[in-house]
């Protein structure tokens, strides 16, 4: 027998049906604040992900699905969904016209994680991404249709902030975090050392406690930001104030992703253990740039399916669709027809076994369909179809050619 592999998943049945309710839901909060769908492939030049995740990330430098195609290119497997997207948008010169473009997507993600509950090699994110937009308002616009799609799944959640600072006011920091860090590098844990070199803004977010512990003082970029960084970040903070849209400061959360400036968000669940991100996103002014596309503001957000679906509780199944079955073959072949016209307006299922009343009357039920049409002896030799309603129960015989 084969089965899946590792950290990967097949969904049926209730599964699938939270799977397609996550996204429909999304899909319709997203399309009410102005989205429009966008596919991307799955499969995109191994180039376009070190660019925008950033080399010395964990997704690039451990997790990707990377492989050398038959046509001897450098391909990998999507890690995210953002730099799929970006890439599209200059790829169809969509940075040249100007304007705001706002896309969602949703579909599966790979990277190559050590598996454990809410962490998968192969899941699925839901995402919007906005293009052209700078202002603060649409960070702050972004986090309410993520409340707005929780809210609608009724899940809980908190709302996680940062800002990352820019071009301006990020060098200057990442300098005294450095020096900060090498005073203490003795003590902190070999990742962090590491990450010192490559990527010190990465230590800020280190699992090790004792390093966390160390941490406590280092200095913070909310502190140390520009005037406009600092003003955008009393800006969100006072549009969220005003919506009653609660949120905690986290000075440590900077994303596991290089490409974000200014503001970076994360919705984060107490009911699902260790990895409780539910969503993460933020502002990033610079990847259309990075990706040869001219310079064009950009913020954006995915949330995990997988996750949300241990969180999310299916609205009660209602009955739905019409059961046809028969005792006997002849019915069976005027079902068939029938079948074909009644679908024009409803779910129809034929059942081709020939049984009695009582038993298709369990299955009709087992089924969840509101109505039973079934063809008896007495049925077929009159040219009629007994009905019963199985919401309130009624029961009434009918002419074949009324139907
Ligand atoms: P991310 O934080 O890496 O951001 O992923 C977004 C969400 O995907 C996470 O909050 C989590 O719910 C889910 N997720 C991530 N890795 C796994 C995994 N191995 N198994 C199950 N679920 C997972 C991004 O991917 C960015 N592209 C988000 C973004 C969009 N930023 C701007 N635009």
């Amino acid at each position: 027998m084969i089965n899946p592999l590792r950290g990967m998943k097949d969904l049926m049945f209730e599964e699938s049906e939270k799977f397609n309710h996550i996204i429909s839901t999304a899909t319709a909060v997203s399309k009410k604040y102005g989205y429009n769908y966008i596919e991307t492939p799955i499969l995109e030049e191994t180039a376009l992900f070190k660019r925008s995740v950033g080399d010395s990330s964990d997704i690039v430098s451990k997790e990707m699905y990377q492989f050398i195609d038959k046509g001897e290119n450098d391909v990998c497997m999507r890690p995210e969904g953002t730099a799929g997207v970006v890439r599209a948008f200059v790829s169809n010169k969509l940075d040249r016209q100007g304007g705001n473009f706002r896309f969602y997507y949703h579909g599966s993600m790979f990277r190559y994680e050590r598996p454990q509950k809410g962490r998968l090699r192969s899941f699925h994110q839901f995402g919007c991404e906005s293009f052209g937009e700078g202002s603060v308002y649409e960070d702050f616009m972004i986090i309410s249709m993520m409340k707005d799609i929780f809210d609608t799944l009724n899940i809980g959640f908190v709302i996680k902030i940062n800002s990352l600072g820019c071009t301006t006011c990020m060098p200057p920091y990442r300098t005294k975090l450095v020096s900060f860090l090498t005073n203490i590098s003795g003590e902190l844990c070999e990742d962090c050392n590491r990450r010192i070199d490559t990527n010190p803004i990465r230590v800020l977010d280190c699992k090790n406690t004792h390093c966390q512990s160390l941490l406590e003082n280092s200095p913070k970029l909310i502190a140390n930001l520009c005037d406009e960084c600092d003003s955008d970040f009393e800006k969100l903070k006072s549009l969220l104030e005003g919506s009653n849209i609660a949120y905690e400061i986290d000075t440590n959360l900077v994303r596991g992703l290089d490409y974000y400036n200014k503001t970076a968000f994360e919705f984060v669940s107490n009911e699902i253990g260790s990895q409780s991100a539910i969503a993460g996103g933020g502002r990033y002014d610079k990847l259309v740039e990075y990706l040869d596309g001219r310079a064009t503001p950009a913020v954006g957000f995915a949330l995990g399916i997988e996750r949300i679906m241990d969180l999310v509780h299916l609205p009660e199944q209602q009955r739905n669709g019409i059961y046809l079955c028969s005792m006997e073959e002849a019915g069976v072949d005027i079902l068939c027809k029938l079948a074909s016209k009644l679908r024009a307006t409803d779910k129809v299922t034929v059942d081709y076994n020939t049984k009695g009343l009582k038993s298709h009357l369990k299955s009709a039920d087992k089924a969840m369909a509101k109505a039973i049409y079934f063809i008896g002896g007495d049925e077929l030799a009159n040219g009629t179809i007994w009905v019963k309603d199985l919401e309130n129960k009624e029961e009434r015989v009918v002419s074949i050619d009324s139907l």
